[in-house]
C-alpha cells in the first residue's frame, strides 16, 4: 500500500529553529515505520517562498526576495541530512514545475466556477500572511498572534468562494471524524467551520514577490492557497520523467502545527473539492515547543521571540538520534511542551546513556566474555519474550493512531524491562557455577535477542545508533516482521562502540 506523509513547508525568511526540525523528525519517523511495514513511502518536506513574510524580510535586509530564499533555502535543505531525515523530495514553492502545477490547478477551480473578482477590505497581519476578521483583529486592532498591529487593506482581489463548501465540509467532518487529529483540534476546526465561512482572497494585487495569476498578470496568487498546493504538485515532478500522483495522492497524513490549523482544514479540502481531486486522510496537528523565560513563563518558541534552540548546535553536540528521540520523548505529539538544553542533557544521560547504551554495551560484553562472542542458541524465556513481542503491534497501533510520543515509550518499556531482567537474573553470578551453564546460555540469548527486537522497533526514532546496535548483533534487517524473539537468530556477534558517549 502506499503511504504519503508530508510537513508543512517552512518559511525561509530566517534560519530553521528546533520547532521546525521538530515536526520533521515526526514525519521522518512515521515515514520510517511505514517502510518498516513494507509499505510504499513517499515522504515530502520543503520550503515556502513567496508570500509577504519574505518580500518583507529581502527588503529589510536590503537583497531581491530571489536572493533571500537562494540565501536561506539551503539550510533547510541541509538540515534534513543532519537530522538524518530520510525525505524523498524538497519543495522549494519557488520551484517552476510547482509554479506551473499551481497555476494549473487553480485555473482549474476558476473553470469550475469557484472564483470571481471583487474588493478585499480589512484587517491583514503581514507577519502571519493572514486575513484577519473583525472579531480576531479586537477593539485594538492586533494580530492575536504576533501581538503586531494589524494593517487596513482595501485593494482589487480574486476571491475563492469558500462559503460555498461550508455544508460539504460539514459532511466531511460527519463522515470522517478522525480527518483531523487529534480529537480536540477537529473540534476546533470544525467550530470554525459551523461559526459561518467567509470567501477568502485568493489573490493579491499589491504584491509582485509570487506564481502570477495566469488569467490575470497584475496580481499574484495569495501565498496560501499556492502553498497549500505544494502537497499535490511535487508528486508531478518529484521524479524526473515520472508522474507520481496516481501512486501517491491522496496523502495519508499532512503533519502541522497547530497555528496553520484552520488553512489544512478548512481551506485545504474546500480548494481540493473545488477541484475536484480526492481529499487527504489526515491533517495531524502538533503543538508548539515552548521555551521558559527567566520568571519560568513559557513562550513559543520562534524566530520573532527569539528564544529558539538551533538544532545545528544540538546535533553537532549530541547527535542526530539523541536530538531526534528527546524531541519525541520530551513532548507528548499534539500537545505543547516545554524543552531546554539542560532537559536534554538529562534525558541524553539517563535514558539514552544509561538504560538503552548501558544495556547494549553490557549484553555485548557478556557475550564476549562468557561466551567467547557468539549468542548461544538457546530458548529465549518464554515470560520475557511474550512481554518484548507485544512491542511491534503496540507501536504499529500507536502510530496508526498517531501517538507517536506514546508508540516510543511502549519501546521504551521493553528497554527497562531488559534492563531488570539483568539485576534479576544476575548472569554475572550464573557464570561462576558451571552446572548453570545451560541458565546462562538462555540469559544471554534472551537478552541479545530482546536487544535486538528492540533495536528493530526504535529504529525509526534512533536510526543511526539501532543501526549501529544491530550491524554489532550481525543482524541488520529492520523489517517489523522480524522483531520477534526466536532461538538461533543470532550467532557470532561483533564490537560495539559506546552508543552515547559522554558529548565533547
Ligand atoms: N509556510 C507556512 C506553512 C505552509 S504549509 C502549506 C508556515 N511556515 S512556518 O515556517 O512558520 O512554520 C512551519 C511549521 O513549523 C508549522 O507547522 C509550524 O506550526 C511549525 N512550528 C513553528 N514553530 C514551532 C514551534 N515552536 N513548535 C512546534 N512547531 C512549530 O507556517
Amino acid at each position: 500500500m502506499s503511504f504519503y506523509v508530508t510537513t508543512a513547508i517552512h518559511y525561509v525568511n530566517a534560519a530553521p529553529h528546533l520547532g521546525h526540525a521538530y515536526e520533521t523528525i515526526a514525519a521522518d519517523v512515521m515515514a520510517r515505520h511505514m517502510r518498516q511495514r513494507g509499505e510504499d513511502v513517499f515522504f515530502l518536506t520543503g520550503t515556502d517562498e513567496h508570500g509577504e513574510p519574505v518580500a518583507l524580510a529581502a527588503e529589510k535586509e536590503g537583497v531581491t526576495p530571489q536572493q533571500l530564499v537562494d540565501r536561506n533555502a539551503p539550510r533547510f535543505v541541509d538540515l534534513m541530512p543532519r537530522l538524518n531525515v530520510s525525505n524523498d523530495f524538497f519543495i522549494r514553492t519557488t520551484d517552476r514545475q510547482h509554479e506551473a502545477k499551481a497555476q494549473e490547478v487553480l485555473s482549474l477551480i476558476r473553470a469550475n466556477g469557484h472564483v470571481y473578482e471583487g474588493v478585499y477590505e480589512g484587517w491583514y497581519c503581514p507577519r502571519c500572511a493572514d486575513f484577519k476578521t473583525d472579531a480576531e483583529a479586537g477593539e485594538d486592532s492586533t494580530c492575536p498572534i504576533h501581538r503586531i498591529a494589524l494593517t487596513r487593506e482595501k485593494e482589487d482581489n480574486y476571491f475563492f468562494a469558500l462559503s460555498a463548501f461550508q455544508d460539504d465540509l460539514i459532511r466531511l467532518y460527519d463522515e470522517r471524524p478522525d480527518f483531523v487529529m487529534p480529537r480536540h483540534r477537529c473540534n476546533e476546526a470544525r467550530s470554525f467551520i459551523e461559526s459561518g465561512l467567509q470567501d477568502v482572497s485568493l489573490s493579491r494585487s499589491t504584491l509582485t514577490w509570487g506564481v502570477p495569476v495566469p488569467w490575470d498578470e497584475s496580481h499574484v496568487f495569495y501565498v496560501w492557497f499556492e502553498a497549500l498546493l505544494n502537497y499535490y504538485t511535487a508528486l508531478s515532478y518529484a521524479r524526473p520523467g515520472a508522474d507520481l500522483t496516481a501512486r501517491f495522492w491522496p496523502a495519508q497524513f499532512h503533519i502541522i502545527g497547530k497555528d496553520i490549523l484552520k488553512f489544512h482544514a478548512v481551506f485545504w479540502p474546500a480548494m481540493l473539492m473545488a477541484a475536484e481531486l480526492p481529499l487527504p486522510e489526515h491533517v495531524l496537528v502538533h503543538g508548539f515547543l515552548l521555551m521558559r523565560d527567566s520568571s519560568g513563563k513559557e513562550h513559543k518558541m520562534s524566530k520573532s521571540l527569539g528564544n529558539v534552540l538551533d538544532p545545528f548546535v544540538m546535533t553537532d553536540e549530541f547527535g542526530a538520534d539523541a536530538l531526534r528521540f528527546y524531541c519525541m520523548r520530551e513532548v507528548s505529539f499534539g500537545h505543547d511542551g516545554s524543552v531546554s538544553a539542560a532537559g536534554f542533557a538529562a534525558r541524553y544521560e539517563t535514558e539514552l546513556a544509561n538504560d538503552l547504551g548501558n544495556l547494549a554495551s553490557r549484553t555485548i560484553a557478556m557475550v564476549q566474555r562468557y561466551r567467547d562472542g557468539t549468542v548461544p542458541a538457546a530458548d529465549p524465556d518464554p515470560d520475557l519474550a511474550a512481554e518484548i513481542d507485544g512491542a511491534a503491534d503496540e507501536v504499529a497501533q500507536l502510530i496508526d493512531r498517531a501517538d507517536l510520543s506514546g508508540a516510543l515509550e511502549a519501546a521504551w518499556q521493553r528497554v527497562r524491562r531488559l534492563n531488570r531482567y539483568v539485576e534479576e537474573q544476575a548472569p554475572w553470578t550464573l557464570a561462576k557455577d558451571d552446572a548453570r551453564a545451560a541458565d546462562l546460555d538462555r540469559v544471554l540469548a534472551s537478552l541479545s535477542e530482546g536487544l535486538r527486537v528492540i533495536a528493530v522497533v526504535l529504529h525509526p526514532w534512533m536510526p543511526r545508533s539501532t543501526g549501529k546496535l544491530l550491524a554489532a548483533l550481525g543482524a541488520e534487517d529492520v523489517a517489523l516482521e522480524g522483531a520477534r524473539m526466536r532461538a538461533g537468530r543470532l550467532g557470532a556477534i561483533s564490537e560495539l562502540d559506546q552508543l552515547f558517549p559522554k558529548p565533547q
